[in-house]
């Protein structure tokens, strides 16, 4: 099967699907929203929000991420301030931060005008990682060599002959290990994380996941305090240096993700994990991938296994916001088998602003693992 087959397959298959509306792109926030608690909604922890308001703050901090990663820019382009001075990023210093946010309403505006509310056109629909979009069509672009893209949030229709969602999570259930995988009932892991640019050095980290939904990714720092993301089974948090917020409580489609994320790590899960399961076939690397598009909530989700071999080669999460889709992407690789379980031993995530590698060096299936692993972090602080 050729990838221009593959490609043609979904060119000619035509206008995006009921399901595009329903699910990706109407942001059916508005119920989430409406049930927010007062206290976590941007205005009311931020100083000087008045484009934003309504949000929770993890959204809003994923915003900032998709102004960031859309215009080309760091943080500092709009702010002064830093990481250690985070009350000055409250100050209107600068031009572009009023520009953004006019932007914010104009592209709210064009969406209720001219696109029935449907938010098509974002941050990054004009700005394409520039601060000034391009007013002519360009030369070179037109004539050279396209640089690679990625698809879209939503998965092609499926070609014909493409196997169901249910099959092709069953061939991957078998590629991982049939009935122990199925059977696992935690993971306990230990190895090296590095994240990007100052946050590369490497540092150990420790992934504690208890069945069916448990998750906690602590990072370990002893100089500037741990990094931890946590999933009790119900409330999920992260709890960081250099950032904004101590212990940000993750909400709505945010944290229909994160539980997401805690289900999937355990093969029992992955048939019922999502609603709406359907499948595509795509290439990661070059190598023919079949792919399983589902929801949690009002995330939608992304699985990609390897053809071949059946084994999740990537995961892609991606939650809407007020001005565009936040996703973060997660790819897997050097799997190696456990006690009859196959786990992946190295992964990257990436998001929009910032990247993660892990590498393990010992994994621990069905170990006991402490209740307190999951309970709500406390702040960062040395030690
Ligand atoms: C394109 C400009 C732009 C970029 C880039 C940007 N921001 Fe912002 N930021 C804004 C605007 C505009 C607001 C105010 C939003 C409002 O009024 O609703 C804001 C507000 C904030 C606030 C709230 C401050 C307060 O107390 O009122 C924080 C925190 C913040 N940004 C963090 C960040 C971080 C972290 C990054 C980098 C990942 C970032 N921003 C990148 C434009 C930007
Ligand atoms: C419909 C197209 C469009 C959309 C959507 C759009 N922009 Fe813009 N933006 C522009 C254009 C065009 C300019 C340049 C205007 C000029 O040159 O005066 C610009 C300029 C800016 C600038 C000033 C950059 C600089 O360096 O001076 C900022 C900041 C900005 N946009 C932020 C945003 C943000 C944030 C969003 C999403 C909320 C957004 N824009 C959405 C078209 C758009």
């Amino acid at each position: 099967m050729t990838r221009e087959w593959r490609h043609a397959g979904w060119a000619v298959a035509g206008t995006a699907s009921l399901w595009i509306t329903a699910v990706a792109l109407a942001s059916g926030q508005g119920a989430a929203r409406a049930e927010l608690p007062r206290e976590v909604l941007a205005e009311n922890v931020f100083k000087n929000v008045t484009a934003l308001g309504g949000i929770s703050v993890d959204e809003f901090m994923g915003t900032m991420g998709v102004f960031s990663a859309s215009l080309g820019f760091s943080c500092e382009d709009c702010h002064t301030g830093g990481s250690n001075n985070w009350a000055r990023y409250a100050e209107d210093v600068s031009p572009r931060k009023q520009t953004a946010r006019r932007m914010v309403g104009m592209m709210a505006e064009i969406n209720k005008q001219y696109f029935g509310g449907r938010q098509v056109v974002t941050c990054f629909s004009c700005h394409r990682g520039a601060n000034r979009p391009k007013v002519t069509p360009s030369l070179t672009l037109l004539y050279g060599t396209p640089p690679p893209d990625e698809l879209d949030v939503l998965l092609p229709p499926a070609p014909p002959g493409t196997p169901s969602a249910a099959q092709i999570l069953d061939k991957h259930l078998q590629a991982v290990g049939g009935a122990r995988a199925t059977g696992l009932t935690s993971v306990l892991a230990k190895g090296t994380y590095a994240g990007y640019g100052p946050e590369g050095f490497p540092r150990p980290v420790e992934i504690y996941a208890k069945a069916p939904n448990q998750k906690a990714v602590v990072v370990r720092d002893s100089a500037s305090g741990d990094n931890a993301t946590v999933f009790d089974g119900q409330t999920g948090w992260l709890s960081a240096p250099f950032k904004p917020i101590d212990v940000m409580e993750f909400h709505g489609a945010e944290l229909d993700s994160v539980r997401a994320d805690a289900e999937l790590a355990f093969p029992a899960n992955v048939k019922q994990a999502l609603a709406n399961a359907r499948s595509s076939t795509d290439f990661i690397n070059d190598r023919p991938v079949l792919a399983v598009q589902g929801t949690k909530g009002n995330a939608l989700v992304t699985m990609y296994f390897d053809e071949e071999t059946g084994l999740l080669t990537r995961l892609v999460r991606s939650t809407p916001s007020v001005v565009g889709r936040l996703p973060i992407r997660t790819d897997y690789s050097d799997y190696r088998e456990v006690e009859g379980v196959k786990l992946p031993f190295k992964w990257t995530t990436t998001w929009l602003d910032g990247r993660s590698n892990f590498e393990l060096s010992s994994v621990q299936p069905n170990a006991a693992i402490d209740a307190a692993r999951f309970a709500r972090p406390g702040p960062p602080k040395p030690y």
